[in-house]
Order: structure tokens, then sequence, then C-alpha cells
């Protein structure tokens, strides 16, 4: 495919590019003296003005702390904030009540660990996770063994880097409590079928936590028709602030958890012998909650709605496709990732150049990737690398960004020979 043809490809649902770049003031920045070519929204997406300034809004003119005043600053703080949960629970097709808001999709996922995990799980009991999970649907599971002794089980993946899902059934029985996998991996793009895994972690018994850091941002996500327990994502990646993520789960089971952070907030009531703790979605939002932040994220949100996400996801996946054979075509170059269901999210090795220094000369073009392990150790073994340069794509990448990719690898190319 030509640029032009590429182009034509992704003009045809009128999709304008152009006017969305002009939304991201980040998209006309010069980084070394070219114009910046962001291609690392998989680590952290741009922001458009929208965001910034309802933000900026919110802290000059409508902010106080949440919950707590009886005076119309404070009032209108609080309804900014709950309104910020109605707007992410219409995304996600969840009621109110059933989003907690946290500090990150880690900070999500560390809640389920420790306050669904302390709760429900025993020694021997079993959770399952992938071979492509990042560190952070890892690591507390592994925190979590070695407090409780639980088992940790690894689904496996294909050298393509599809999720095998009569594998993954080999290993759920009746030790599995929860399955806990990623939507997208962030390394091979693979999306993974969440509702089908879903379904089959319930009939073994097991509830399920979905890891959508990367997944939401070009899937979207309809919890109720997946039918997972547990889903997380953070704000940063979907075009909102960072220092916000959400936690949905269900109602009924949020509310037989038991806290995990304890503070002000989330008590009815505190004696120094006894306390009793709201409901969900507050007794899991201990202290003053990132309260610009939510409201940030909310505007990010309509945003997205506002151009439509299967619109931007159309286009996204152009631009993977476009990525790929033009990185494909280049010699010595291996794409790390070919599974059948992408997102748009491409890792590649260059014989003889190690990723980072990839990075830092193509950054000498204006050119930003990601590289490293990516926080996915065992996945990069399991891949027989040792770190991958990464590009991601978002809403405002254009064909031309791919091709300033392609042209200065070829420059690395002519430095290591
Ligand atoms: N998890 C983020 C990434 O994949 C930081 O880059």
């Amino acid at each position: 495919m030509s640029t032009a043809a590429a182009k034509k490809t992704l003009s045809n649902d009128a999709y304008d590019v152009e006017a969305i770049r002009a939304d991201f003031p980040a998209m006309s920045l010069q980084v070394n003296g070219k114009p910046l070519v962001f291609l690392d929204s998989g680590a952290s997406a741009q922001k458009p003005s929208v965001v910034l300034e309802r933000m900026d809004r919110m802290y000059r003119s409508e902010y106080a702390n949440v919950h707590r005043g009886a005076y119309r600053l404070s009032e209108l703080a609080t309804e900014n904030y709950e309104n910020a949960r109605k707007t992410v629970a219409q995304f996600m097709n969840a009621s109110v009540d059933e989003i907690v808001f946290t500090r990150s999709v880690t900070a999500a996922i560390n809640l389920v660990a420790h306050s669904f995990g302390r709760a429900f799980l025993k020694a021997g009991d079993e959770v399952v996770i992938s071979h492509m999970e990042h560190h952070a649907n890892i690591v507390p599971w592994q925190l979590l063994r070695d407090i409780m002794g639980i088992v940790i089980k690894v689904a496996p993946i294909d050298d393509d880097g599809n999720f095998l899902i009569d594998e993954f059934k080999k290993l759920l029985g009746p030790k599995t409590k929860l399955v806990a996998i990623t939507h997208c991996s962030n390394v091979l793009g693979t999306i993974t079928p969440i509702k089908e895994i879903t379904r089959i972690a319930h009939e073994a018994g097991a509830k399920v936590l979905i890891d959508g850091a990367q997944g939401i941002v070009h899937l979207g996500v309809d919890v109720r028709d997946v039918d997972c327990d547990f889903y997380g994502f953070t704000g940063h990646k979907l075009y909102g602030p960072t220092g916000i993520g959400v936690l949905y789960g269900k109602r009924d089971l949020l509310n037989a958890l038991p806290p995990y952070e304890g503070g002000g907030d989330m008590i009815e009531l505190v004696t120094f012998e006894k306390t009793t703790y709201r409901e969900a979605p507050a007794r899991f939002e201990a202290g003053t909650p990132p309260i610009v932040e939510a409201v940030g994220l909310a505007a990010a949100i309509d945003y997205v709605n506002s151009v439509g996400l299967d619109r931007i996801a159309k286009h996204e996946t152009g631009l993977r496709d476009y990525a790929m054979k033009r990185l494909g075509e280049i010699d010595g170059l291996t794409i790390i990732g070919r599974p059948r269901e992408k997102g748009p999210i491409v890792s590649f090795t260059l014989e003889g150049a190690h990723p980072h220094d990839i990075a830092t000369i193509i950054d000498s073009k204006g050119v930003a990737v990601r590289a490293g392990h990516h926080c996915a150790q065992p996945l990069m073994e399991r891949c027989n690398v040792a770190a991958t340069a990464r590009a991601s794509f978002a809403m405002y990448n254009r064909i031309e960004d791919v091709d300033a990719l392609v042209d200065a690898l070829n420059t690395v190319k002519d430095i290591f020979g």
C-alpha cells in the first residue's frame, strides 16, 4: 500500500485527522528541531485542549473538597466529581455505584488483590493470569502469594502472541478463584477474547478481573455484555490526566469486599473500638480523591465519544496495517507479535541495533517510541528478546507518522550498517 492508497483507505469514513490534531496542543510541538511524531500513546496519550481547559476551569472557579462542605463551592465540586462517575459508568455500561475511582489501573488491580484476595482466597487457591500480563497484573498476585500462599498459574500464548483458549481451559479447576487477564497486550497488541474467557471462568466458579489499560482505549468495553466481575483502566491512556484510574466491580461483589485503604470519607461511624463502612464505591475511596483528575477524565471520555470510538478504532487499525506492512519491508526488522486480533501496537527489533539505541536515534528525527521490556519481562523471555522498540498509535496519528518512523529507522540502519 502506498502512502496515498493508505490515506485513501483512512479517509473513507471522512475521519478528519487534521481537525483532531488541532485539538491536541502537543501535536504542534517541535522536538529536537523537528515536528513531533508521537508514537508512544500506549505509554501515555496526549491530551486534547478540552481536557486541559476543563481541569483549569475547575481549579480556577469550581474547586473545593468533595462530600464535605455544606457550602456552594463544595457542592459544585461534588456534583462535578459524581457526574464524572456517571460519565465513566455510561462509557462502560455500568451503574454509578459500581465505579470506584483509584489512582491508576495498577491501584485498581492492587485493590482487588488485597481486598478480594484477602477476603476470599486462602492458601492453595489459584489465580490464573496470562503470559502477556504487564507487571501490574503479575506482581500484586505475587505479593499476595507471599503473604497467603496462593498459587499463580500462567495461561500460555503461541509464537504469534495468540491467547490459547484451550490451554487456558485446562488450567481451570475447583481451586481457581480468580482469572486476571489483560484485554489487550501492551507489547504484542493481542486482543484477548474477554467475553469467552469470562464465560469459561464463571463455569469453573472463578471470578474475573480484566486489565483494560490498553483495551478500553481502542475497543471500549460493555461490562454487562462481557459479564466480568472487575474491569480496571487508567485515565491517562484515554486522553485524560494522570493520577486517575477506575475499578469497575459488580455491585454485590464490591459490597461484599472489605475496604482496602482506611481513612476519611469511607466510613459510617468510627469509635476507638469499631468502625463501620459505607457502601461501594465510597468504602474504597479513602481520603481526598483525585477530584479534578476525575473531571478531566470525564472530559476526555466526552471528547472520545464526540469523535466516536468506532471511528477512532477504524482509523487506528488502518495505521496499524500500514505500519505492519511498511515495517515488514525493512530488512533485518522483526515484528514481535502477529496475533489474529491485534490493537494498534507494533513492537519490533532491528538486527544489530539495541531498542534503546533505536529510540534515541529516531528521537533526533522527532520520532518518539518506547523501548525496553515494557514492564512485561516474562513476555520478553517468551518472545526470546531482551527488549523491543514499540510504536503505538492513537486517534491523532496519521499515515505520514508511519512514513517518518520508517525513514528514521532507515537512518538507524545506515548508522549500524
Ligand atoms: N503500561 C504502559 C506501557 O505499556 C506504561 O507503556
